[in-house]
């Protein structure tokens, strides 16, 4: 699979870089199709991002016509500190005029994790109007590099990593001790483009041995981020790349 790789000087440079990414892409799909659905990731690296998009790139969303969904979450409710939808609503979505109708969020306060699962893939089916075995195309995904390879919420071993039917799944996580919802493989490589963004020093021998070594899609799941047909784009600081050569 071939990627592009963008080195940044430190994480203002890398988020700044991804906000000019994330409306380069919303003004192509709302160009040509009037919406741009967005599957957004969790975690700690794209708060900048998000905080960005509502501040400095604040008029260069369009918001009206973007569809937000999450490329996974934790099996915990909105209002949860470790909650991804909790993280970009504080981050961006409580300040930026979106209609509700626009966030599709993952309900991870279900009690059972493959309940909110199959919601989000029957969610995801009827808004992309999907037949049996079809698969979503988003415009773009954005996604991170956990210290041990995974990305969303695929985790090295994880079931989930074989799953090729689904859109979704919610698989418990050994070392995590808890379960999560997650976008399959199967959506993440039919997205038009996927965007990494990779921060930090502690990111360099995982970021090392995603891009260059010949290891398994089990030990690394973001290796299997391939788009069949889309751009791949890893956006890194250069604590991150400091072991790439570049
Ligand atoms: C999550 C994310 C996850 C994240 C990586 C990197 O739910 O936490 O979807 O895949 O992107 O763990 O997280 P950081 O950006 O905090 O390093």
């Amino acid at each position: 699979m071939s990627y592009d790789l963008q080195v940044f000087s430190d994480p203002q440079e890398l988020a700044h870089a991804a906000a000019i990414q994330f409306c380069a892409h919303a003004k192509k799909a709302t160009d040509q199709r009037g919406l741009f659905t967005v599957a957004l990731s969790g975690g700690s690296t794209p708060k900048t991002l998000y905080a960005l998009l509502v501040t400095d790139f604040r008029d260069r969303v369009p918001w009206q016509q973007t569809h937000f969904f999450w490329t996974d979450e934790r099996h915990v409710p909105p209002d949860h500190p470790e909650s991804n939808y909790h993280m970009v609503s504080s981050a961006m979505l409580s300040k930026a005029a979106v209609p509700g109708e626009n966030v599709h969020r993952i309900r991870g306060e279900l009690p059972v994790a493959e309940d909110a699962a199959n919601e989000y893939e029957h969610a995801l089916k009827h808004f992309f109007r999907l037949g049996p075995e079809a698969v979503p195309r988003f415009d773009l995904i954005l996604l991170g590099l956990g210290t041990d390879g995974h990305t969303a919420s695929l985790f090295p071993g994880s079931e989930a990593l074989q799953e090729e039917r689904r859109l979704t799944a919610g698989p418990w996580i050994e070392r995590l001790q808890s379960f999560r919802i997650t976008l399959t493989l199967s959506v993440l490589n039919n997205a038009a483009a996927i965007l990494f963004l990779v921060s930090g020093v502690e990111k360099s021998e995982v970021l090392r041995q995603v891009l260059l070594s010949q290891a398994s899609h089990e030990r690394f799941p973001a290796q299997a981020v391939a788009p069949v047909n889309g751009e791949l784009i890893w956006l890194v600081d250069s604590e991150a790349a400091s072991l790439l050569n570049v």
